[in-house]
This record gives C-alpha cells, sequence and structure tokens, in this order.
C-alpha cells in the first residue's frame, strides 16, 4: 500500500531532496514488527509475539517430514489441529551440502507456505545431535570423522553418539547455524519464526560420557569455575570433576560438555539474529530415575538444569519431551521444569488419547507452549510404530484443544503471564477439582452430573478446564467434558450468575454471539461436552 507521505517521500527522492525524504519515509514506513522474545515479570513468563502474549497451540511433524513433497499433508494435519505453530525440523544435511554452501530453498518454502496460511513456525535445528546420535550430519561431514568424531566408551567401544569434545565439528555447526539466522534475520521481517530448537536431544545412549584420550585430558583437568560458582559448590579452586562432583562426576561432565557446545551454536546464532531458542531433553524417570546410564546423558534432564543454565546461556528455555503417558509423572515433570529460571515449554509429548488433556495440566503450570510430536498424514507412526495411520480421527481430541483455545489465545498468554489463570487436567478417582480466586471458588466437576454436581468423572479420564480471572467477579471459562460452578467466599453468599455470555475474542474485543440463560445456566452450573466455547462469566451474590 502507498501512503501518502510514502508517496511523497519517493517523489522527493526523485527531485534530490534526501533529507526531506528521510523525514517522511522514516514518519511513514510501518514500525517492524519486534522480534519475539522470552520476558519475565514476578518469576513467571511470556512469549511475545507481535509485542503480546502469545501462547504455541503446536504439533510437531515427523522427522522426515521437511521436504517439499510432504508439505501439503503436513499442512492438512495442521489445518484438522487447528494448531497456531507448525514445528518442523531444518536438517544441517539439507541446509549445507557442501561446506560453506548454504542452500535456503526448503527454509523457504516452509516460510512461505506457513505464511499463506497464518501458522507461526518453530524451527528445528537438526545439526551435531538428533536423539543423541549424528545422523543429520552431512555428507561431507560423515566422511571426516576424525574431525566429527563419536564418542568412546568406557571400554573403550566407539558409542553412535558425537563428541562434544571437538572443537572443528563445533565451530562447524555454529558457522551453518550462524547462516541460517541470519538468513532468517532477511527473509523474516515478518516473524513468521518464533522459536528455534537448537539440536534435538542432545546427549548420549549408551555411554554416561565420552572417555576418548581428548576428554580423558578434560575430564583429568580443573572444573570451570563458573561451574562450581553456579552450582555453590564448594571445591578447592582447580579441583578437576572427580574431586569436586564424586559419583556424579561422569554424569556432570557430559552435561557439561555438551551444554557447552550447544551454547556455543545458540550463542553463534543469535548474533545474527536473536530470537528466542531452547534445547529439548529426552527425560530421565521424574520419580525414580535410576542411575547415570540408564537414560540419555548430557541432556538437559531434570537434575543438570543448573549446569546446562551455567554452560549455556545463550539458551532460553530447556524443555522437555513428555512421553510419560501416566498422569503422576506427566505433572511432575511439570513441576520439575516450571522455575523462576526457565519457562515452561513442552515441544513435545504424546499425541494419543490420554495426552490431550494434560496441556491444560501444564497450562496450569504456566506453559507458554505445548506441541504433541508425530501429527501428519505422511503415512508414518512412531507410536506405535507402524500403526495407526494417522486419520483425523486421532487428531481430533487436540484439536478440541485448539478450538477451545484459539479465541481466546493472546488472552489466555497474557492472563497467565499475569497469574490470572488457572487449569486443570482430569485424573482418575480426581472428578471433582477447585481454583481458588481468593474472593471465588471455581469447582470443576467432570463427566455427566447431576443437578447437584455429582462428580461421577468420565469413563476415562478426558475432562480439562481453564478458568481465568478477568474482574473481581469476572471469568472466563472454557472446558470440556465438566461442569464448573463458583462459590463465593463470603459466608452466607450464594452465588448469582448476572451474565453468562457465549463467544470469544476478535482484536482483544469479547465478542459476545449469545446470553446462556434457562437450563444452561440453573441446573447447578455450566456444563460442557465436547464442543469448543468460551464463556464470559460475570457472577454476584445474594
Ligand atoms: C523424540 C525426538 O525428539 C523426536 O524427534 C522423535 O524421534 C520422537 N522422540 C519419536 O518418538
Amino acid at each position: 500500500m502507498t501512503t501518502k507521505a510514502g508517496f511523497f517521500a519517493r517523489r522527493s527522492v526523485a527531485a534530490g531532496c534526501l533529507v526531506a525524504a528521510a523525514f517522511f519515509s522514516s514518519s511513514a514506513a510501518a514500525q517492524p514488527k519486534p522480534i519475539p522474545e522470552i520476558v519475565k515479570k514476578g518469576g513467571r513468563f511470556a512469549l511475545m509475539v507481535d509485542g503480546a502474549p502469545y501462547l504455541v497451540l503446536g504439533a510437531q511433524c515427523h522427522n522426515s517430514s521437511a521436504w517439499p513433497a510432504m508439505l501439503p499433508k503436513v499442512w492438512r494435519a495442521i489445518e484438522t489441529l487447528h494448531a497456531n505453530t507448525l514445528e518442523i525440523p531444518i536438517y544441517w544435511e539439507q541446509f549445507e551440502p557442501e561446506p560453506g554452501k548454504y542452500d535456503a530453498t526448503v527454509v523457504d518454502t516452509i516460510i512461505d507456505q506457513a505464511r499463506e496460511r497464518k501458522v507461526r513456525l518453530t524451527l528445528l535445528w537438526f545439526a551435531t545431535w538428533k536423539n543423541g546420535s549424528s545422523h543429520y550430519l552431512p555428507l561431507w561431514a560423515k566422511r571426516q570423522p576424525d574431525k566429527f568424531p563419536r564418542i568412546v566408551g568406557k571400554n573403550g567401544n566407539i558409542v553412535d553418539s558425537p563428541s562434544p569434545n571437538a572443537p572443528a565439528a563445533q565451530q562447524a555447526d555454529a558457522s551453518a547455524f550462524a547462516a541460517l539466522m541470519r538468513h532468517l534475520k532477511q527473509k523474516d521481517a515478518e516473524r513468521t519464526v518464533i522459536l528455534v530448537q537448537v539440536e534435538n536431544e542432545p546427549g548420549a545412549w549408551g555411554s554416561v560420557r565420552d572417555y576418548s584420550p581428548m576428554a580423558e585430558k578434560l575430564f583429568a583437568g580443573p572444573v570451570p569455575a563458573e561451574l562450581l560458582k553456579a552450582l555453590g559448590v564448594n571445591a578447592p579452586a582447580g579441583a578437576n570433576w572427580t574431586a569436586a562432583f564424586g559419583s556424579n562426576a561422569d554424569e556432570y561432565f557430559h552435561a557439561w560438555s555438551v551444554a557447552h557446545y550447544v551454547g556455543q551454536v545458540a550463542a553463534a546464532g543469535k548474533k545474527e539474529y536473536p530470537l528466542p531458542m531452547y534445547a529439548n531433553a529426552a527425560l530421565r524417570d521424574p520419580v525414580n530415575p535410576g542411575p547415570a546410564g540408564t537414560y540419555e546423558s548430557g541432556g538437559p534432564t531434570d537434575n543438570v538444569l543448573a549446569i546446562w543454565r551455567a554452560a549455556a546461556p545463550a539458551i532460553d528455555v530447556l524443555a522437555p519431551d513428555i512421553y510419560q503417558n501416566d498422569p503422576v509423572r506427566y505433572r511432575k515433570v511439570l513441576e520439575l521444569y516450571a522455575r523462576p529460571d526457565n519457562p515452561l515449554l513442552v515441544p513435545e509429548t504424546g499425541g494419543t488419547a490420554g495426552y490431550p488433556r494434560l496441556m491444560f495440566a501444564a497450562l496450569g503450570h504456566g506453559a507458554i507452549g505445548w506441541a504433541p510430536f508425530g501429527l501428519d498424514y505422511t503415512s508414518y507412526s512412531t507410536e506405535p510404530q507402524g500403526m495407526p495411520r494417522m486419520a483425523p480421527e486421532n487428531l481430533n481430541p487436540i484439536g478440541l484443544n485448539y478450538q477451545m483455545l484459539e479465541p481466546i489465545m493472546r488472552e489466555a498468554a497474557r492472563l497467565n503471564f499475569e497469574g490470572k489463570l488457572q487449569a486443570v487436567a482430569e485424573e482418575q478417582g480426581q472428578a471433582r477439582q477447585t481454583m481458588d480466586f481468593g474472593n471465588w471458588k471455581a469447582v470443576v466437576t467432570f463427566g455427566a452430573g447431576g443437578r447437584n454436581n455429582s462428580a461421577a468423572g468420565n469413563p476415562t479420564p478426558i475432562g480439562r478446564a481453564l478458568v481465568a480471572k478477568l474482574g473481581d467477579n469476572e471469568f472466563l471459562v472454557t472446558l470440556a467434558y465438566g461442569k464448573v460452578d463458583f462459590t463465593p467466599s463470603a459466608a452466607g453468599a450464594h452465588r448469582d450468575f448476572l451474565r453468562v455470555e457465549e463467544g470469544g475474542y476478535e482484536n482483544g474485543v469479547f465478542k459476545p454471539i449469545r446470553i446462556w440463560n434457562g437450563d444452561e445456566t440453573d441446573y447447578g452450573g455450566l456444563s460442557f461436552y465436547a464442543a469448543p466455547q468460551i464463556l464470559r462469566v460475570l457472577l454476584g451474590t445474594y
């Protein structure tokens, strides 16, 4: 669009009047969109996109789906899901086919197609590490095992995991990642890309650490002073890893080495274009972790988060990939990763029946985003492998979440950032759950209940609920498979539904489509089944 001032500015340039041109063009040019960032206030976090809190209603495609020929099958799933963010890999082997020659055609295709669909992107940099191995190295790098070495196990065996103590490999990865970020900076003034994952589940399976001669030398050397300081360990200056950390030394050494490497790659990219960046973790069991070596070693598992924080300051978020389809473990992971020094982001989780409701447990812990893995129509399935092929009915339970949240996405993100939002998932035997908002309690009962709010629960726990405080006596509500009622904290007072409006937000303004009254409000609360409905509820007492 040509604005009047812009038109004048161009005419002035043509007339050779450069000062006037500069004046007019700067006053007329559209403000550049702010770069997405993660902000923190009062121990809570928000992912800012276009200057306002944003909630990632995400989906990750399969590992081999980020090729132009596959994209139609990815986008169809994103559409079924109503996801607002696609998490999609960028493969080092594709991006740098020859040393120092970069090919941005695929990333550009992905960005252009995302824009057409008004979907944002999280790019996953599959490079030195992918699930603890290095299978995404470019071919030319795979052919140079001296420069890109694998680690050596305790018994001298070669382990299929890249060594983090390989400076040339680190520099090659960092240069390629910097080139990607440099490209994004010039390509993406629209901020279609909002987050970048650096590597994928870095660490090692099959050995707690690298025992190569090079690693042994470092292991026998002093622990970096900044690590001792960050962990508050009182070891004598120059103490080596064993002296400082005893039986944890092997694991801590590998965590530091991997985190430092990933942190350097992230820093090189951030220097070009400072998008928010995260590293994802293959978790250890949050309840019974077992000894080091029984889970992936060196990644941001819950016991080494402080090491990662110290070693990789360019990484903004340490994010759990939660495949624990057990509510106790799921919740424990949420607790472990929602820390005052770490925003909660769930970049991968299961996509099968038990998971969708757990998004609400994550929101209840302040999550800035949530994304199940492997959601596209490329006819591949990871969990369980081979079957079932993905069909719309597999995606609908997640799609219900996103349809519930889409019309309040910005408001939910802001209210959560402000500490005014609570959300819960149904659990077996916990059909009734209460959210305390001070002057009001929101009482959620899952399952089809009677007028008396009997809480039967659903045959399998699928209920989910979100309540946020808009004002002293006003709430935003959305649920599935349950009912909510409110009780005033004032003694002897009774709840009165003054006005219950169904609707959604458009550009920050609530637009009602109808008022609920009569049966919809008289039967002991507000009932929801599987339709995505948003209510704005004004309460009074009598
Ligand atoms: C976690 C990894 O991060 C993904 O890339 C994928 O391999 C899934 N596991 C498969 O379950």
